[in-house]
Protein backbone atom coordinates (compact mmCIF):
# COMPACT_ATOMS: atom_id res chain seq x y z
CA UNK A 1 0.00 0.00 0.00
CA UNK A 2 2.79 2.46 0.74
CA UNK A 3 4.25 1.91 -2.95
CA UNK A 4 1.06 3.58 -4.12
CA UNK A 5 0.97 6.56 -1.67
CA UNK A 6 4.75 6.92 -3.15
CA UNK A 7 3.35 6.82 -6.49
CA UNK A 8 0.00 8.89 -6.29
CA UNK A 9 1.18 11.51 -4.02
CA UNK A 10 3.29 13.56 -6.24
CA UNK A 11 0.92 13.43 -8.87
CA UNK A 12 -1.90 14.74 -7.01
CA UNK A 13 1.01 17.67 -5.67
CA UNK A 14 1.73 18.11 -9.34
CA UNK A 15 -2.25 18.43 -9.85
CA UNK A 16 -3.19 20.73 -7.29
CA UNK A 17 -3.30 24.62 -7.77
CA UNK A 18 -0.43 26.41 -6.10
CA UNK A 19 -1.28 27.90 -2.85
CA UNK A 20 -0.25 31.94 -3.74
CA UNK A 21 -2.01 32.36 -7.08
CA UNK A 22 -0.10 34.03 -9.76
CA UNK A 23 0.27 37.87 -8.99
CA UNK A 24 -2.18 40.34 -11.07
CA UNK A 25 -0.16 42.48 -13.61
CA UNK A 26 -2.12 45.80 -14.14
CA UNK A 27 0.84 47.71 -15.69
CA UNK A 28 4.44 47.35 -17.10
CA UNK A 29 7.45 49.59 -18.14
CA UNK A 30 8.63 49.20 -21.05
CA UNK A 31 11.47 52.17 -20.75
CA UNK A 32 11.96 55.43 -22.16
CA UNK A 33 10.27 56.59 -25.17
CA UNK A 34 13.03 58.44 -26.54
CA UNK A 35 14.56 54.54 -27.52
CA UNK A 36 11.59 53.34 -28.95
CA UNK A 37 11.94 53.96 -32.51
CA UNK A 38 9.13 54.83 -34.69
CA UNK A 39 7.64 52.28 -37.51
CA UNK A 40 8.84 49.40 -34.99
CA UNK A 41 7.62 47.37 -32.25
CA UNK A 42 8.50 45.28 -29.49
CA UNK A 43 6.73 42.50 -27.39
CA UNK A 44 6.38 42.96 -23.74
CA UNK A 45 5.61 40.22 -21.33
CA UNK A 46 2.29 41.10 -19.22
CA UNK A 47 2.56 38.19 -16.87
CA UNK A 48 2.20 35.37 -18.96
CA UNK A 49 0.49 37.24 -21.76
CA UNK A 50 2.48 38.20 -24.74
CA UNK A 51 1.51 42.04 -25.94
CA UNK A 52 2.16 43.77 -29.01
CA UNK A 53 3.82 47.24 -28.27
CA UNK A 54 3.84 49.51 -31.20
CA UNK A 55 5.44 52.63 -32.19
CA UNK A 56 3.19 53.77 -35.25
CA UNK A 57 5.10 56.27 -38.04
CA UNK A 58 3.20 59.51 -36.66
CA UNK A 59 5.13 58.89 -33.01
CA UNK A 60 1.26 57.05 -31.52
CA UNK A 61 1.92 53.91 -29.73
CA UNK A 62 0.04 50.71 -29.62
CA UNK A 63 -0.67 47.59 -28.05
CA UNK A 64 -2.60 44.63 -28.59
CA UNK A 65 -2.59 40.87 -27.33
CA UNK A 66 -0.13 39.34 -29.23
CA UNK A 67 -1.93 36.24 -29.34
CA UNK A 68 -3.86 35.19 -32.46
CA UNK A 69 -7.77 35.18 -31.98
CA UNK A 70 -8.09 32.08 -34.33
CA UNK A 71 -6.05 29.64 -32.64
CA UNK A 72 -3.60 31.56 -30.31
CA UNK A 73 -0.28 31.80 -32.67
CA UNK A 74 1.35 34.49 -31.65
CA UNK A 75 1.11 37.81 -34.06
CA UNK A 76 3.94 39.92 -35.17
CA UNK A 77 4.15 43.54 -36.83
CA UNK A 78 4.83 44.03 -40.03
CA UNK A 79 6.23 47.15 -40.76
CA UNK A 80 7.09 46.69 -44.76
CA UNK A 81 2.91 46.08 -45.32
CA UNK A 82 1.47 48.52 -41.59
CA UNK A 83 -0.22 45.87 -40.43
CA UNK A 84 -0.30 43.08 -37.61
CA UNK A 85 0.43 39.18 -39.13
CA UNK A 86 -0.31 35.72 -37.65
CA UNK A 87 2.58 33.44 -40.06
CA UNK A 88 0.27 30.35 -39.03
CA UNK A 89 -2.76 31.12 -41.65
CA UNK A 90 -2.02 34.31 -42.92
CA UNK A 91 -4.41 35.99 -40.53
CA UNK A 92 -3.94 40.11 -41.12
CA UNK A 93 -4.98 42.62 -38.53
CA UNK A 94 -4.57 46.28 -39.39
CA UNK A 95 -3.01 49.12 -37.36
CA UNK A 96 -6.10 49.44 -34.93
CA UNK A 97 -6.29 45.77 -34.38
CA UNK A 98 -9.23 45.19 -36.68
CA UNK A 99 -9.11 41.81 -38.47
CA UNK A 100 -9.06 42.13 -42.03
CA UNK A 101 -8.57 39.26 -44.10
CA UNK A 102 -7.71 35.58 -42.92
CA UNK A 103 -9.43 33.69 -40.43
CA UNK A 104 -9.32 35.19 -37.39
CA UNK A 105 -13.19 35.54 -36.02
CA UNK A 106 -12.42 38.82 -33.89
CA UNK A 107 -10.17 42.07 -33.25
CA UNK A 108 -6.98 41.43 -31.12
CA UNK A 109 -7.45 42.88 -27.51
CA UNK A 110 -5.90 46.23 -26.95
CA UNK A 111 -4.02 47.33 -24.48
CA UNK A 112 -3.72 51.38 -23.00
CA UNK A 113 0.02 52.79 -23.68
CA UNK A 114 0.67 56.35 -21.75
CA UNK A 115 3.75 58.11 -22.09
CA UNK A 116 4.40 59.69 -18.08
CA UNK A 117 7.86 61.17 -17.74
CA UNK A 118 8.85 60.31 -20.95
CA UNK A 119 8.23 56.48 -19.84
CA UNK A 120 6.08 53.52 -21.94
CA UNK A 121 3.44 52.13 -19.77
CA UNK A 122 1.45 49.65 -21.06
CA UNK A 123 -1.72 48.88 -18.81
CA UNK A 124 -5.21 46.96 -19.28
CA UNK A 125 -7.89 49.06 -21.11
CA UNK A 126 -10.50 49.84 -19.39
CA UNK A 127 -13.72 48.22 -20.45
S1 LIG B 1 -3.78 31.13 -35.58
FE1 LIG B 1 -3.61 33.08 -36.47
S2 LIG B 1 -4.54 32.88 -38.40
FE2 LIG B 1 -4.75 30.93 -37.50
Amino acid sequence: MGWLASVLYPVFSFLKPPRIAEATVSSVKWGAAADFAAGTSEIVKFGRTPVLLLRLDNGDFRAFEATCTHLDCTVQFRADKKDIWCACHNGVYDLRGLNVSGPPPRPLDEYAVSVVDGEVFVSRAEA
